[in-house]
């Protein structure tokens, strides 16, 4: 054991010759008419002025009650914020803008079939739906502040309008990214203690209208066998008054919400003023253990960094037209759909389908149509956009003046294709690096004062100071070119208050391995990590690495291996199994797993398909695995643990190391003969990873 530590952590001390990218520069119609286009806002976000520089955030906000200390360190790591101010999000989104700008188009939505129109909702609209719903949910539903109402809704409008109806009484809403199976909702309905589960009967995506509700019914079974009950199930129609569902309505327990809503139509409901440090919503992520962590998100430091950097750094103006293609289950959609670009006034898109559908010119019809002038999305849309379509965005007249990449790091070449093909040069990029933790951006470049470097995302965002790390605790230089594992010197204003239900859990994962003294009450005393491998550049711009715990990075989504193993765990026949990456031209990652079978059993099609259902009914479609292999042992350690390292070399065609230390090194060679051959035969063989991709390749499953 020792062994293997010293070897992983000397690897993870030799500088890597990076080759540094060359810099890219804002157009000057762009610096123009900038946001943020004085230097001197450098010097208003300096570290001597921290914590007060957020003062700036939090005045873009409207407030019932201004706050009257802006950092409480009393309990570290448990910050506040804004102390002592009230607020409600959903005037902070809606009402406040209704005396300028009641009848300008706060969502755009956009059906996936083109034969469907696409629906603008006025500010004005927005709000008496957000009422409306409100009035339903206290009134039908009997929910409170602090109650938590959980979402499994698809990219409609009602999810914004649940989010915001929630807000308005200060419900706490957890949406579940509709995509995720309904034994994962239910999950998530127990952890959160969710009486009412709030879903849609069917949404279009890739010309198919999907039975969504078939899977509230399998949300609250799966809920009730953690000995959780749902009281009520509140079913959107996708066409209302018609049911896209063969799943029967449960007397009692499922409800039409437009049958409801006759009831409730017209009624207002005033704001209740929430405290800032108040729980706004859940966002569930997936951890290094098999149960989710609910990240909880505040309603005063949530909304004003989300609101400050949606305004520098998407450079966001009330007149834009900003389309972010991702899903509002993520926390980029409710930071960056919902949350940061209606606070700020703007008119924000929202597209039901896939970017494929019906064709590759699909997004930038969209775009076009609808006089996009920012757009956001992420390396795999990008990827995919690019193989199906290259040529597709010349044939359409837009013109975006801003691009965000987020969610993955994004390789030099896909990011120089987005710039020229996609931005036409006319647009400037921000690649934004953070995490469902985060609420906001923690690493980018101020678009019209930072050049872009493609690959890296920039240095730490206004009031971000980053560090990096090694494993002993020692700081790795800037420049040095070594890698390690980033951290946030400071607290900020968006980052989660605790994992809900978990408190020392969120120590433990968060501060622990950093924290220079527990009992301080010193910020300073308390880096916050991550979870990501970084080098920092000597122009202070980072590169991100991906994960140095055990989540694989499918897509821009969490996965994390403890979920996928104990998911192909539930298949009877399986005595072992271990989850990796490996390397997707498409999907950034793609997961692979690897099966011992119990004894006296032989490998056959129909135990991988069996291991491919059940990761699909535990988890959803997304964690898919690419391939499965059945194999006759795992790699491991003498005291017993898995050596995903090795397993993830093996499916890369990377160097495999020092396998000499294991238990059963002979092992190593029989699983690549059968891996490596099968794969080219299928003509899976890989092309050669980048140093980055090596990197975290032997990183891989090094935290447990
Ligand atoms: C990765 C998404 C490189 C990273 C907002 C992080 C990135 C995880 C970037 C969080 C980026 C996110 N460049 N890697 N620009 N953005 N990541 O919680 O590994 O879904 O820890 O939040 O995605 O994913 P999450």
């Amino acid at each position: 054991m020792a062994t293997d530590q010293d070897q992983e952590v000397s690897e993870a001390q030799i500088a890597v010759h990076w080759r540094e990218e060359e810099y890219y520069y804002p157009p000057a119609k762009f610096i123009g008419q900038a946001n943020a286009n004085d230097p001197a806002i450098f010097e208003r976000f300096r570290e001597e002025d921290f914590p007060e520089c957020f003062k700036e955030y939090a005045d873009l906000l409207t407030w019932d009650q201004y706050w009257k200390t802006t950092l409480d360190t009393s309990n570290p790591p448990f910050w506040k914020w804004f102390v002592g101010g009230r607020l409600n999000a959903s005037v902070n989104c809606v009402d406040r803008h209704l005396a300028t700008s009641r009848n300008k188009a706060a969502l755009i939505w956009v059906p996936e079939p083109e034969s469907e129109e696409t629906q603008a909702i006025t500010y004005q609209e927005l709000y008496k739906r957000i009422n409306e719903f409100a009035a339903l949910l206290r009134g039908f539903g009997d929910v409170g502040i602090g109650d938590r109402v959980t979402f499994h809704l698809p990219m409609v409008p009602e999810l914004p309008v649940s989010m915001l109806a929630c807000a308005r009484l200060g419900v706490i809403h957890n949406e579940v990214f509709g995509g995720f199976s309904g034994a994962a909702c239910g999950g998530r309905i127990a952890d959160s203690g969710s009486r009412i589960l709030i879903t849609m009967d069917g949404y279009y995506r890739n010309g198919e209208l999907i039975d969504h509700k078939a899977k509230a019914d399998e949300a609250v079974a799966a809920a009730k066998e953690q000995g959780f009950e749902v009281d009520k199930v509140l079913v959107w129609r996708r066409h209302p008054g018609q049911y896209s569902s063969k799943t029967p309505m449960v007397a009692g327990r499922d409800f039409f919400v437009d049958e409801l809503m006759h009831e409730y139509a017209g009624r207002l409901v005033d704001p209740v003023s929430m405290p800032a440090e108040a729980p706004l919503f859940l966002m569930y992520t997936s951890g290094t253990t098999g149960r989710p962590k609910g990240c909880v998100h505040s309603t005063g430091g949530y909304l004003a960094y989300v609101t400050g950097t949606a305004k520098y750094y998407q450079d966001i103006h009330p007149e834009d037209t900003y389309w972010c293609a991702a899903d509002i289950g993520w926390i980029t959609g409710h930071s960056y759909i919902v949350y940061g670009p209606l606070s700020l006034g703007t008119s924000s898109v929202m597209y039901e389908g896939v970017p494929l559908y019906p064709d590759a010119g699909r997004m930038w019809r969209i775009a076009e149509r609808l006089g996009v002038s920012i757009f956001h999305t992420a390396p795999t849309t990008i990827r995919l956009l690019r193989k199906f379509g290259p040529d597709e965005p010349k044939k359409y007249d837009y013109h975006f003046k801003h691009m965000t990449t987020v969610g993955e790091p994004i390789e030099p070449e896909v990011w120089r294709w987005y710039h020229e093909v996609v931005g036409k040069r006319e647009a400037v990029i921000v690649d934004t690096w953070w995490q469902t933790e985060n609420g906001g951006f923690l690493g980018s470049t101020l678009p019209a004062l930072q050049p872009m470097k493609p690959g890296s995302c920039g240095p730490g965002v206004l009031g971000i100071y980053p560090v990096i790390y090694d494993e002993e605790r020692k700081l790795v230089e800037v420049g040095s070119g070594r890698a390690g594992n980033i951290c946030i010197r400071n607290p900020w204003p968006g980052i989660f208050q605790t994992i809900w239900g978990q408190d020392e859990r969120f120590v433990e994962t968060y501060y622990a391995k950093y924290c220079r003294d527990k009992e301080s009450k010193d910020w300073r005393d308390w880096p916050y990590l991550a979870g990501d491998g970084a080098v920092q550049a000597a122009d202070g711009y980072i590169r991100i690495l991906g994960r140095i715990d055990d989540v694989i990075n499918v897509a821009g989504h969490r996965l994390g291996t403890k979920e996928l193993e104990s998911a192909a765990l539930t298949v009877d026949e399986i005595a072992e199994a271990a989850a990796v990456p490996v390397v997707d031209e498409l999907r950034g990652r793609a997961v692979e797993m690897y099966i011992a079978l119990k004894p006296g059993l032989k490998p056959s099609k129909e135990l991988e398909e069996k291991v491919i259902k059940a990761i699909e009914k535990e988890i959803g479609k997304i964690a898919r695995p690419k391939n499965v292999w059945i194999v006759t042992d795992m790699p491991k350690t003498r005291s017993g643990k898995i050596m995903r390292r090795v397993i993830a070399a093996i499916s890369n065609f990377t160097d495999i190391g020092d396998v000499t230390t294991l238990a059963n090194p002979e092992i190593v060679d029989s699983i690549r003969h059968q891996v490596q051959t099968e794969k080219a035969a299928r003509g899976e063989v890989p092309r050669e990873l980048t140093p980055q991709e090596v990197e975290e390749m032997k990183r891989f499953g090094q935290a447990e």
